[in-house]
């Protein structure tokens, strides 16, 4: 169970899969609100830092999750999919690794590029090191916006994500929903016309 199998999720993967997406929902909320214009400028400090620190976290995470999922045995997809809904969950799964990953990073580069080059107190334990980028307004306001755009991108696609996972789990009353959360199979109900 804990290494996973050709049907079941591992526990390690379960972890890591609602761990990341508990933190991405939260950092996805704080990132709008610390973001408002009409925001206390010492209010919007201190949720910069937590949210940069919960960011790097997400990121170190999502290189684990990504290399552990690249090196197990894939779970086969629920036998009851279609052709079509293997290769839509498919590609979904791998957009959700890939912007799990990329989504933090452009937000790094973010800090990284600021003229104003305040550190990233990493839950106040260490400072994390700036990547050896130019800093410049442009750079950071690019920045900010490629940030802003796969964020936005990541939560539509965590939308359809779960939507999909309660449809699979209510409508056709598959085990879509019930392996990620690491309950046994059952035998599948009768798809509804
Ligand atoms: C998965 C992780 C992350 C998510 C989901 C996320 C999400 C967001 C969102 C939704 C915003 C608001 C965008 C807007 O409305 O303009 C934002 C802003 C920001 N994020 Fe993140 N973020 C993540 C990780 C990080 C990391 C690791 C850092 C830096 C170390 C970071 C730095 C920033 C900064 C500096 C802003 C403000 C940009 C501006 O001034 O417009 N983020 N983030
Ligand atoms: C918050 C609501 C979420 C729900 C209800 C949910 C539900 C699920 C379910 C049921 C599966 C299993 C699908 C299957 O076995 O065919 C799954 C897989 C997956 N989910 Fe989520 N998820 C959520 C959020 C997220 C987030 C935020 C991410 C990452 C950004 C994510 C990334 C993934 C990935 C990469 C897989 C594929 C796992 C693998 O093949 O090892 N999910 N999710």
């Amino acid at each position: 169970m804990l290494r996973g199998s050709g049907n079941a999720y591992g526990f390690f993967a379960i972890l890591l899969h609602w761990l990341i997406a508990l933190l991405i929902l939260a950092l996805l909320t704080l990132g709008y609100i610390m973001t408002r214009p009409d925001i206390d400028p010492a209010l919007q400090f201190s949720l910069f830092q937590w949210h940069k620190s919960f960011g790097m976290l997400v990121l170190a995470l999502a290189l684990v999750r990504a290399v552990q999922w690249c090196m197990s045995v894939k779970v086969a997809p629920v036998a009851t999919l279609s052709a079509l809904e293997r290769l839509l969950s498919s590609i979904t799964h791998k957009l959700l690794l890939v912007l799990g990953v990329l989504v933090p990073l452009a937000g790094w580069v973010i800090a990284s590029v600021s003229p104003l080059g305040i550190p990233t107190f990493m839950f106040d334990l260490f400072v994390v090191p700036h990547l050896p980028l130019a800093q410049s307004e442009g750079a950071e306001t690019l920045w900010s916006e490629v940030h802003a755009t796969l964020a936005y991108t990541l939560l539509c696609l965590i939308v359809l994500h779960a939507l999909a996972a309660l449809y699979h789990h209510l409508w056709r009353g598959d085990d879509v929903l019930m392996r990620m959360l690491g309950r046994r199979r059952s035998p599948p109900r009768e798809k509804r016309s």
